[in-house]
C-alpha cells in the first residue's frame, strides 16, 4: 500500500464516489457476514419448531421476508459498491493516462527516440489498464471483503459463546489464520512474474509498431516470414509469462478451500461432542463458510496489488524521469527575437560519456546564412537541434540574442524559430491544417500565400479534394517532395527570424528544386539561417560555412576561405563537384 501512496492524490476528484463506495461496501460486508448466519439461527426455528400450526401465517410470512430484505440489501449495495468503484476507477485512469502522456510530450526528443515506440504505448495503455483494474479491485474488495470478514468472525464468535463457550470459537476460529501461508507464498511468486508479464506486453507492441512503421522494408527485402516468427516468440514468451501467474494464483483458492474444508470438519466433530442443536451448527457452519469467502478474494487482491506494483514500476520510468528542459522560475520576457546565435563551449552527448558534440565555440551574427557541412554523423543536426532546445547542452551555452536559451520560456524560444526537418511528418488531417500549425490562428489566404511560396500551391489545388485533402497518417498520401514542400510552407508560414534547415530540399527533384530556390532565397533573406544541405551548389551561397568533423568544429569560414584552407572541407567538395 505504502507503494501507492504517491498516487492518492488522483483519488481526489473521486472523494464522493469513493466515500459511497466505502458505505456501500460496509452494508454489504455485513448483510452477508452477519446477515446470512443470523438469519439461519433465528428465522428457521421459528418456522420449522414442532409447534408450527399455533404460528399464524402472517407472522410466518412477516419472518420469511427477513430472507428477501438480507439478500436486498445485500444486492443493492453491492452494486453500488460495484459501481461507484469503476466510475472511481475509470476517473483514476484517466488523470493517469492523461499525465503520462502529457510527461511524453515535456520530455526531450532523445528521451523519445530513445524508447520503443511500442513499449512506451503500452506503459501508457496496458499499464494504466492494469493500475485501474487493481484499484477497481481494491476499492471494491478492499472494504467488501475486509467488512465480511469481521462481521462473520464477529458472528461465529457471537453463535459460538452463546451456545457452548470460548472454547467452541477458538476451535472454529483457528484455521483462519492457517490461511495466510498460502496467500503469502503465492503473492511472492507473483510478484516478479508479473513485472517480466508487463515488460514482455511492452515488446510484443514494440514488435507489431515497429513493424507497421516498416512495411515497406518488409515487403521490399521479404521479411515477412522473419517478422512473423519473432512476432510470434514475443506472443510465446508472454504466453509462458502469464500461465506462470495462472498456475500460482489459480492455486490460492482451492488451498484455502482445503483449509476451511478441515476447519468445518474439526468443529464438525467438536460440535457432535458438545451435542449442538441443528439451528446453531449450520448457522455456525454459515457464518464460518461467510468468513472464507473474505479471505480468498482479500488474498487475489494482494496478488493484484503486486501486478498493480509492477504496472507501477513501468510507469515510473517515465513519470519520474527528470523535466530537464522545463521553463525558468523566471523567464526572461521577449517578443521577436533578431536571432544572432553564439554557441560557447558547447558540449552534448545523447549518452553521458559519449560526447557527439565537445569544445563547440562560434558566433553567428543576425541575419547570416550560415550553411552546416561534413560528413555523416559528424554532428550537423545535433548542432541545429541545440537551438530550439530539443536538447540542452551538457556543458557550454547556445544563446539567441545574448540571452541563454535556457533562460527563455520554452514556448517564446520556440515561436523565434522554423524548422524543416529531413523527414517531416504531417498529421492526419487536411493539407491546410498541416500548414497551419505553422503558425495557429492565421487565415486560410495567408496559409494560401504560404503554400504559394514554398511552390507547393500548384499540386494542391490539383489534388481531389485541394487544401482540404486529408493526407493520411503521417503523410503517407503525399510524396516525399510534396511532404517538404508542404513542411517549408509551414515554415512560411511560421516566419521565425531564425530558420533550420535540416537536407530540407533533399526530397525535390530537379524541377521542384529549381522552382524552390527562389523561394528558399526569400524565405531566407532577413533570417539567421542554419542549413544543412549536401549540395554545395546550395552551400557556396552561403555567408558563412560551418565545417564540422566528428563533433569538434574543425572551421568556419567563407566558401572561398575554406576551398583553399581546410583539406576536409576541399575533399568534401571537390568529391561531390568532381574537382570543379
Ligand atoms: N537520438 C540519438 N541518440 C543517440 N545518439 C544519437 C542520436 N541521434 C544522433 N546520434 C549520434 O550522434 C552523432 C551525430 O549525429 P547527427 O545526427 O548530429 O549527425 P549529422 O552530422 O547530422 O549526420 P547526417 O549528415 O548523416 O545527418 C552520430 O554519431 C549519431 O550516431
Ligand atoms: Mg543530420
Amino acid at each position: 500500500m505504502k507503494r501507492f501512496r504517491p498516487y492518492f492524490h488522483y483519488l481526489a476528484s473521486v472523494r464522493g464516489p469513493i466515500a459511497l463506495a466505502v458505505l456501500c461496501g460496509v452494508l454489504y460486508g455485513a448483510a452477508s457476514g452477519a446477515g446470512l448466519p443470523l438469519l439461519v439461527k433465528h428465522v428457521f426455528p421459528r418456522i420449522f419448531s414442532p409447534d408450527t400450526s399455533e404460528v399464524p401465517l402472517l407472522q410466518v410470512a412477516m419472518v420469511a421476508a427477513y430472507i428477501p430484505f438480507i439478500f436486498t440489501l445485500r444486492a443493492v449495495s453491492g452494486y453500488l459498491n460495484g459501481y461507484f468503484t469503476q466510475f472511481a476507477g475509470v476517473r483514476v485512469l484517466e488523470a493517469l493516462r492523461l499525465d503520462y502522456f502529457r510527461k511524453l510530450q515535456a520530455l526531450p526528443l532523445s528521451f523519445v527516440q530513445g524508447k520503443q515506440t511500442g513499449d512506451l504505448m503500452s506503459r501508457g495503455l496496458a499499464d494504466t489498464q492494469q493500475l485501474q483494474f487493481t484499484l477497481t479491485l481494491l476499492a471494491n474488495d478492499g472494504i467488501k471483503q475486509p467488512a465480511t470478514l469481521v462481521s462473520a468472525l464477529v458472528a461465529v464468535a457471537y453463535l459460538a459463546v452463546t451456545s457452548e463457550g470460548v472454547l467452541l470459537a477458538l476451535v472454529c476460529l483457528a484455521a483462519v489464520p492457517l490461511t495466510v501461508f498460502p496467500v503469502r507464498f503465492v503473492g511472492r511468486k507473483v510478484i516478479r512474474r508479473a513485472a517480466q508479464v508487463q515488460g514482455q506486453l511492452g515488446s510484443v507492441s514494440s514488435h507489431f509498431s515497429e513493424n507497421l512503421a516498416a512495411a515497406r522494408e518488409v515487403r521490399a527485402f521479404g521479411l515477412e516470414e522473419r517478422e512473423t516468427s519473432r512476432f510470434a516468440e514475443a506472443c510465446r514468451a508472454l504466453i509462458t509469462s502469464q500461465m506462470k501467474i495462472v498456475k500460482y494464483a489459480q492455486a490460492l483458492t482451492p488451498a484455502i478451500e482445503v483449509i476451511s474444508a478441515v476447519g468445518i470438519a474439526v468443529t464438525l466433530v467438536y460440535a457432535y461432542r458438545g451435542g449442538l442443536a441443528l439451528e446453531t451448527f449450520i448457522a455456525l457452519i454459515t457464518a464460518l463458510y461467510a468468513s472464507y469467502e473474505p479471505v480468498k478474494k482479500l488474498g487475489a487482491l494482494s496478488n493484484e496489488l503486486k501486478r498493480g506494483t509492477a504496472a507501477l514500476d513501468r510507469l515510473e520510468v517515465v513519470l519520474n524521469e527528470p523535466v530537464t528542459l522545463a521553463d525558468p522560475a523566471t523567464p526572461a520576457l521577449v517578443g521577436r527575437l533578431r536571432g544572432a546565435l553564439s554557441f560557447r563551449d558547447v558540449a552534448f552527448a545523447y549518452q553521458p560519456g559519449h560526447p557527439v558534440l565537445e569544445g563547440v565555440n562560434v558566433e553567428i551574427p543576425a541575419g547570416t546564412v550560415c550553411a552546416l557541412v561534413g560528413p555523416s554523423g559528424a554532428g550537423k543536426s545535433s548542432f541545429a537541434n541545440l537551438v530550439p532546445r530539443f536538447h540542452d547542452v551538457t556543458a557550454g551555452a547556445v544563446l539567441i540574442d545574448g540571452l541563454d536559451v535556457r533562460a527563455l520560456r520554452l514556448s517564446d524560444l520556440r515561436r523565434n524559430v522554423a524548422v524543416v526537418p529531413q523527414d517531416p511528418v504531417l498529421f492526419n488531417d487536411s493539407i491546410l491544417a498541416n500548414i497551419l500549425l505553422g503558425r495557429p490562428g492565421a487565415t486560410r489566404a495567408e496559409a494560401e500565400t504560404a503554400a504559394r511560396d514554398a511552390s507547393a500551391h500548384d499540386f494542391i489545388t490539383g489534388m481531389p479534394q485541394g487544401y482540404d485533402t486529408r493526407v493520411g497518417e503521417r503523410g503517407a498520401a503525399l510524396s516525399g517532395g510534396q511532404r517538404q514542400r508542404i513542411a517549408l510552407a509551414r515554415a512560411f508560414l511560421r516566419d521565425a527570424p531564425i530558420l533550420i534547415l535540416d537536407e530540407a530540399t533533399s526530397a525535390l527533384d530537379g524541377d521542384s528544386e529549381a522552382a524552390i530556390q527562389a523561394a528558399l532565397k526569400k524565405l531566407m533573406a532577413g533570417r539567421t539561417v542554419l542549413i544543412i544541405a549536401h549540395r554545395f551548389s546550395t552551400i557556396r551561397d552561403a555567408t558563412k560555412i560551418l565545417v564540422f568533423d566528428a563533433g569538434r568544429l574543425a572551421a568556419a569560414g567563407s566558401h572561398a576561405e575554406l576551398h583553399a584552407a581546410n583539406a576536409l572541407y576541399r575533399s568534401l567538395h571537390d568529391r561531390q563537384t568532381g574537382g570543379a
